[in-house]
């Protein structure tokens, strides 16, 4: 494979700026916003509550200066594990929220205590209600200190957009880090909210009254998008150029790649090269954790890639407690993996064999993609609605770097 790919907007970093333009009492407008199915259901959530919206391509507008409801529709929640994120402006903006409990996934759990826990400490109310239905109220949020068990991303960010409304200022400590969360304090500022400290761990926000502003907003380069084509091209052999990437984003994805036996190099503007002879070597282990350590959405692919390295890998996942259940697919096209709780161990095989496989969560169907595309003969893959949500167009354009992919027009969900 050889081309050039340009990375689009991030979709963790588009959805919680989603759900902090509800704050606005005016228009808000996000660029760089990715096309995918979890950006449109976030719109309807969005429309639900009352907002306007309008789409031209990769920008945004969202008028939320009269909003009507503040219950999210069951079937729009469901529809998206991180639909809980819309929690925090909804509480914040209202004074309530009704919302769907979210429940397990592919992955994992993913409970959301951290998340309710805070927002009872800023003096909210949570009541688990009948069916699931949760109801979190508060007729005035109180700024604290808030100390997370673990730097989650969401509970972050959900602290982050009650605390804009709340009296005084809230302090999170023990923050998630991710670029993503810088992303969204970029945004709150552009609304005028006096935020700082994300990225380093600890975060402040002063409450205000009122949102009356016109933020113009550019999301960030999607970094687990990046990686993954790049880990792609790693696997097959190539050379690739992306384009709009944020060098220090994908760090800890590019010393794995390099590790491995590719070449990289970073230009100014937002370029990265990689090349590589597709006789990779193993690594010895790579562990994910919050960032800036390696990222658990680039999991997967990083172990589809080693399943064709040579010599033994070892990977630990210590951010979700189930997240190789895919290897299983893997292993149908020749791979040697053996899971044992958190660790999976892999051992480097000559050639993957095609296969008919299927993807039953987003990373793991790009896993299955990235194998497919290494290995010898034809692979079938199902469940692609699931790499929809988080690739646009993943076989257009890997197709343009040389990939021999379709989407099977007789069932949208084959590749
Ligand atoms: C976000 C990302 C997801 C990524 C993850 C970790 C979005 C939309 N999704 O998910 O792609 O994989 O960060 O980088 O941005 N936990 C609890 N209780 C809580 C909250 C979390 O126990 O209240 C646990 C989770 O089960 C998990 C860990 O904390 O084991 C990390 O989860 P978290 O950082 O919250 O991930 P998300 O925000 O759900």
């Amino acid at each position: 494979m050889s081309g050039i790919i340009e990375v689009p907007g991030a979709k963790n970093a588009v959805l919680p700026v989603l759900a902090a333009t509800l704050l606005n009492n005016g228009t808000s407008i996000l660029e760089n916003c990715p096309e995918l199915d979890d950006v449109f259901t976030m719109l309807e959530i969005l429309s639900a509550l009352g907002c306007k919206t309008k789409k031209k391509g990769s920008r945004i507008e969202v008028d939320a200066s009269n909003l009507t409801s503040s219950c999210i529709p069951e079937i729009l929640a469901k529809r998206m594990r991180s639909s809980i994120i819309i929690l925090g402006s909804v509480l914040a903006r209202c004074g309530e929220v009704l919302i769907s409990y979210p429940g397990g996934c592919e992955i994992g759990m993913r409970p959301i205590d951290m998340h309710l826990r805070a927002l009872e400490q800023m003096g909210a109310e949570v009541d688990g209600l009948k069916h699931g239905m949760l109801k979190v109220s508060a007729s005035k949020l109180q700024g604290c200190e808030i100390l997370l068990d673990y730097p989650s991303v969401g509970a972050t960010e959900n602290i982050m957009l009650a605390a804009c409304f709340a009296e005084g200022e809230t302090l999170i400590r023990n923050a998630a880090k991710e670029p993503e969360i810088e992303d969204l304090q970029e945004f709150l500022k552009k609304l005028g909210v006096s935020v700082s400290g994300a990225g380093s761990g600890v975060i402040r926000i002063q409450g205000v009254k009122e949102i009356n502003a016109e933020p113009v907003h550019k999301i960030i380069p999607d970094r687990i998008v990046a990686g993954t084509y790049l880990a792609a091209v790693a696997a097959t052999g190539g050379s690739l150029v992306v384009t709009n990437v944020e060098y220090d984003h994908i760090g800890s994805i590019l010393y794995c790649l390099r590790r491995a036996g590719c070449k990289i190099k970073n230009y100014t503007g937002g370029v990265v090269t990689l090349e590589s002879d597709g006789k990779l070597k193993a690594l010895d282990l790579v562990r994910t954790s919050p960032y800036p350590g390696f990222p658990t959405d680039m999991q997967p692919q990083i172990v589809a890639l080693l399943s064709k390295c040579s010599g033994t890998s070892v990977v630990v996942e210590t951010v979700f407690e189930n997240r190789f259940r895919y290897t299983e697919q893997l292993q149908k096209m020749g791979a040697d993996i053996s899971v044992q709780g958190r660790t999976a161990i892999i051992r480097g095989v000559d050639k993957l064999t095609g296969a008919s496989v299927e993807a039953r969560d987003l990373r793991g169907g790009a896993a299955l993609i990235i194998a497919g595309l290494a290995a010898e003969g034809e692979t079938r893959i199902s469940g692609v609605n699931y790499i929809d949500r988080g690739y646009e167009r993943v076989e257009q354009v890997l197709a343009k770097v040389g990939a021999n992919i379709r989407r099977v027009e007789e069932s949208r969900n084959m590749i």
